[in-house]
């Protein structure tokens, strides 16, 4: 029996070359579940609408079941030779059944075929990336509720702005990985609709029942038009700026770790099991996980964009341009999925230096706003207040100190508003709790916060 589906109106064989660079089975057969459940919805259905006799539609049931059974447990092989893996299931279900397995292609085209094989393989993905995500966010929690009153500088510029709390700064990403799992669950439910029965573009003349293969498949409905069903790869796209999004903000994670892991900072320590050493220099330990969670940020967009300038010029309706959209959304899929498993490990086994997170927060002049802000709860008008506290902070620069250890007579110097409470008041303790607005660190602000997040992740 042919390796091909279409050998009838050739008279020639096609170049190898052609072969290999058309054939799609080496990465499409990762979709071989989503083909067979997708023939089996489609066989049953042409049963049910009379299409084919009930005795056939039964018989190529159950042998597509006993095919993905087979290659589940590893016995049956899915080999190169075929061109893409709705060949190879074809193939395989005709040499098994004879006649009765060529009826299965009934009212169906690879081009409505590939398209649902797709949107269910990535359907499934979005369920599975947010389950990663969720546990990556149940780490940052059980974090972001031991560290509410670990104090450290909370930086604009990169410069050291207003003191803030460890469980602060690490809900910022949270709140971002809870966007994160939105996008996807928007994605998911645009993609869950069902392109088979569209045919190769035209829909076709058997009286499919396509509420029946969209419900048996698990999707909300069949797609509105069958042009578009077949050449539409929107969902994709989503899915990759879902990705590329999910990827940046890992990167600036990332970032912020090799920051903080750097000796100038040694805010952190990361566990040696997610960190190497250097081939010469016997010191080193590198933050080499986050270093490639931030590089691999790279290929995520060259997913997003490659598949963007695909399709940017594809006439309606089928191209086999659009064969392209697989490999690097695979790809990218891969990389963000074992990107986010690592980076939650890392984050879970990471140490804090609440010492000299606290000490770096004291000495960048965090509490100069507050200092400020003094001077105005004590009726100075707040462009002065801001003049005071500068001079001030110059005349600490110069002498190498810290606002708070300034004498009461210094304080004095700048403004006789100054009492001996200006100590407490610029304490980090009270900068950081006093900060009550909602989203703010002050600890009350935090506790409802976290509140907010373990009901999201109840
Ligand atoms: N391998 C193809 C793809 O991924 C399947 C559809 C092929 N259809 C066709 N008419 N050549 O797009």
């Amino acid at each position: 029996m042919s390796l091909k589906l279409w050998g009838g109106r050739f008279t020639k064989e096609t170049d190898k070359l052609v072969n290999d660079f058309n054939a799609s089975i080496s990465f499409d057969k990762r979709m071989y579940a989503q083909d067979i459940t997708g023939s089996i919805a489609h066989a049953a259905m042409l049963g049910k609408q009379g299409i084919i006799d009930k005795e056939s539609s039964d018989k190529i049931v159950n042998e597509l079941k006993k095919i993905k059974n087979e290659i589940d447990s590893g016995d049956l092989e899915i080999t190169d030779e075929y061109e893409d893996i709705h060949s190879f299931v074809e193939a395989t279900l005709i040499s098994r059944i004879g006649d009765t397995g060529k009826k299965l292609h009934t009212g169906r085209s690879r081009n409505d075929q590939v398209a649902v094989d797709t949107r269910m393989y990535f359907r499934e993905q979005c369920d599975i990336l947010s389950g990663l995500l969720k546990d990556l966010q149940t780490v940052l929690l059980d974090m972001i509720k031991q560290h509410t009153s670990t104090y450290m500088p909370g930086f604009t510029h990169l410069q050291k702005a207003q003191p803030v709390t460890l469980a602060h700064h690490l809900s910022a990403y949270f709140e971002m990985f809870i966007r994160d799992c939105g996008r996807l669950s928007d994605c998911r439910e645009r993609m869950n609709e069902c392109p088979l029965g569209s045919g190769a573009l035209a829909g076709t003349t058997y009286p499919l029942d396509r509420d029946f293969t969209a419900s048996e498949l698990g999707f909300r409905c069949p797609t509105g038009n069958s042009m578009d069903s077949v050449s539409d790869r929107d969902f994709l796209i989503e899915f990759l700026n879902d990705l590329s999004i999910i990827s940046m903000h890992l990167s600036r994670f990332s970032e912020e770790i090799c920051i903080w892991n750097s000796n100038e900072y040694g805010f952190i320590e990361i566990d040696d099991a997610y960190s190497t050493g250097s081939s010469i220099m016997p010191q080193k330990k590198n933050p080499d996980i986050a270093e490639l969670v931030r590089g691999k940020t790279g290929r995520v967009y060259g997913a997003l964009i490659s598949l963007l300038t695909t399709m940017k010029g594809l006439p309606l309706a089928y191209n086999k341009d659009s064969q392209e959209d697989k490999e690097q959304a695979f790809d990218a899929l891969d990389t963000v999925r074992d990107c986010i498993i690592l980076f939650t490990g890392m984050l879970e086994t990471m140490k804090f230096n609440k010492d000299r997170m606290a000490d770096s927060a004291k000495k960048g002049f965090t509490n100069a706003t507050d200092a400020a802000d003094y001077l105005v709860k004590n009726g100075v008008p707040f462009r002065d207040a801001h003049g005071i506290i500068g001079r001030m902070v110059l005349y600490c620069i110069e002498k190498n100190i810290a606002i708070d250890d300034l004498s009461m007579d210094e304080f004095k110097s700048f403004s006789d508003v100054f009492n001996d409470d200006i100590y407490d008041a610029i304490s980090l303790e009270t900068c950081v709790n006093s900060r009550n607005t909602a989203g703010a660190p002050g600890i009350e602000s935090m506790k409802a916060a976290i509140e907010r997040y373990e009901h999201y992740l109840d």
